[in-house]
């Protein structure tokens, strides 16, 4: 990896969003790319893509294999792939609600870093997407904020199990024009709950840059996030 260019990639939750935007430009750039989502990602020069649902844990090990068959090592490893789940209030949230938040948002990069573990796979830099939410505690964000808190701890446990050139974090992105603000900010309840203002306030300036605006930054940043203490939880705005 030098300044912010990477031979061969992993990103989860390529189908769209920042994910898709982090494949377009590693892509650009001249990476292997592989994924995995649900829908499948729409760009045709992928080298391995896996179609399926992170909250079935059996599966995902199973897509696990198959993408790794072959690879030895991987410059990035993005755990991008993320579900919002509702704002509310955490006395009005279902409990199979908070349950598919955490499968999805926590447990599934559980499989897919157990999967690189196994499989011996050298790997030199990892990145969750995590959020501000996982530390903020403003309300109506529930199992988002509880199930990127617990990426976030995750990280840190995990940094003591890759070997210690294999640079790992939690990192949050910043805001993203992406489908999860077309539910932040046009359908959630701005009334109720008040941190959404600045979200809607933020759309279509420079506070919040489109997915391939943001993955170019994201990715610049790398070699810096490189540096910082191995398992910690970083925010883009601190680098
Ligand atoms: N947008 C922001 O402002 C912002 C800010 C901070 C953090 N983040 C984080 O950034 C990451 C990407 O979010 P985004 O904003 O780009 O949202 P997005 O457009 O909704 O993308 C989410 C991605 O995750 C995948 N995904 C969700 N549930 C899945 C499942 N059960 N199995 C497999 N893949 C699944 C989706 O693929 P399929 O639907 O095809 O499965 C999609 O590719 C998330 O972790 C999010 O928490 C976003």
């Amino acid at each position: 990896m030098q300044n912010g260019h990477f031979g061969s990639a992993l990103v989860t939750g390529n189908s769209s969003g920042l994910g898709l935007g982090v494949t377009r430009v590693l892509l650009e750039r001249g990476a292997n790319v592989y994924g995995m989502s649900r829908r499948g990602c729409p760009e045709a020069g992928v080298s391995g893509d896996e179609q399926v649902d992170l909250s079935d844990f059996t599966a995902t090990q199973t897509a696990m294999e198959r993408l790794l068959e072959g690879v030895e090592s991987l410059d990035l490893v993005v755990l991008n792939a993320g579900l919002l789940g509702h704002m509310q209030r955490m006395q009005d949230a279902p409990m199979d609600e908070l349950r598919l938040l955490m499968d999805v948002n926590t447990f599934a990069n559980k499989v897919i870093l157990d999967a690189l573990l196994k499989h011996r796979v050298r790997v030199g830099q990892i990145i969750a997407i995590s959020s501000g939410a996982s530390v903020s505690g403003h309300a109506g964000w529930s199992g988002y904020s509880l199930s990127k808190a617990a990426l976030n701890m995750m990280m840190q446990l995990y940094a003591h199990e890759f070997p210690e050139e294999t640079a790992i974090n939690a990192f949050a992105p910043g805001l993203v024009d992406t489908a999860m603000q077309d539910y932040l900010c046009e359908e959630a309840d701005r009334e109720s709950f008040p941190v959404l203002q600045r979200l809607k306030a933020a759309r279509g300036t420079q506070d919040m840059p489109g997915p391939e605006d943001a993955a170019r930054a994201i990715l610049d940043v790398l070699p810096r996030l490189h540096q910082t203490t191995r398992g910690s939880f970083v925010d883009i705005r601190q680098l």
